[in-house]
């Protein structure tokens, strides 16, 4: 059998050392690390991979796309997925500042508790704090794919519009599913926010570490909540009351998941994402299809590789 070469591009000027210690601990036997990755100089690395092992041995040698600025390493997957041809390509995993596994754990555990399932007669509403980061981007992204109506809340309305055109344009079907609205802390009385908390199934927090950004006055507010997610694990937390540790913790009528709680799934998406980047070369892993081996997971069941 030919060794697991993870090839890991990071954009960042040094790769990331959690993710190579992620990608040792799934299977990967050698690792070949490349900080500083650009669109620029991606195609002969991508070429060393694709030209080297033929046939079935070429699925042991896969691409692992990092970094934390997650606009340059999305290009470059684009890029690297455009070096491919025909039957010559190679498995990815696009995961930079770990915002695609995240914000899969995150929409995997609000799953648990409310239908996502696109089409049910009961539409699920949920509210997404700091929903213009990478995280919050990828959960409103995955929520609405799965049916669910989106608000994307942030301290700039231009901001929060930009997200949900840039969804709508990946998805123009899920349009209707939408809103962006404002919200710069403090009093929720009489604001948009206050109608949008009150009547949401599912919050999510994702703001930068340390920030908090749902208050007492604001879990007060969320009668409705079924499941409150606080993706922060930098004190404060992002959503008050709820501590990092927490998983599927009920409290009154809602469950809640702090960012370790969400933690375990999110490195087990990891985990599987590393081995089906192996298991076959015409694997390309973002958000969507994470969230389909995280719900996968969930179900106790490992379907074949597509
Ligand atoms: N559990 C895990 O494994 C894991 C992995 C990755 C990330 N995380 C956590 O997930 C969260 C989101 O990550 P990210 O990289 O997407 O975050 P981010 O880009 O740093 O911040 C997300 C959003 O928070 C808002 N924000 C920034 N500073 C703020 C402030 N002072 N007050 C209120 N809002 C503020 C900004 O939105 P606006 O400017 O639009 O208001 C920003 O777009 C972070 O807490 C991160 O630590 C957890």
């Amino acid at each position: 059998m030919p060794k697991n070469i993870l090839i890991q591009l990071d954009c960042d000027p040094q790769p990331s050392t959690f993710d190579a210690v992620v990608a040792v601990d799934a299977g990967a036997d050698v690792l070949l690390r490349h900080g500083g990755v650009t669109v620029d100089n991606v195609v002969s690395l991508v070429h060393g991979g694709m030209f080297t092992r033929g046939g079935a041995e070429l699925a042991s040698t896969a691409i692992f796309i990092g970094g934390s600025d997650v606009t340059v390493a999305e290009a470059v997957a684009e890029r690297v997925r455009s070096t491919f041809f025909g039957p010559v390509r190679l498995g990815v995993l696009v995961d930079p500042s770990g915002a695609n596994t995240t914000a899969s754990a995150a929409v995997v555990a609000a799953g648990r508790h409310v239908a996502l399932v696109p089409g049910t007669a009961a539409v699920c509403r949920a509210v997404v704090l700091g929903g213009t980061g990478p995280v919050g981007q990828r959960v409103a992204r995955l929520l609405a794919l799965k049916g669910t109506h989106v608000t994307v809340v942030s301290r700039s309305r231009a901001k929060a519009e930009q997200v949900v055109r840039r969804i709508i344009d990946r998805m123009p079907a899920h349009q209707s599913r939408l809103e962006a609205v404002e919200h710069h802390g403090g009093c929720l009385a009489g604001s948009a926010i206050a109608r949008v908390i009150s009547d949401a199934d599912v919050i999510v927090a994702a703001g930068a570490a340390g920030t908090t950004l749902l208050d007492a006055a604001g879990r007060a507010a969320a009668a409705s909540a079924r499941v409150l997610i606080d993706l922060n694990a930098v004190p404060p937390v992002g959503i008050e009351g709820i501590a990092a540790g927490d998983k599927a913790r009920v409290e009154g009528a809602a469950v809640v998941y702090g960012a370790l709680g969400v933690g375990g799934t999110k490195m087990k998406i990891h985990k599987a994402a590393i081995g089906r980047i192996f298991a076959a070369n015409d694997a390309f892993l973002d958000a969507e299809e994470l969230l389909a081996i995280g719900e996968e997971l969930e179900m106790g069941r490992e379907s074949p590789v597509r």
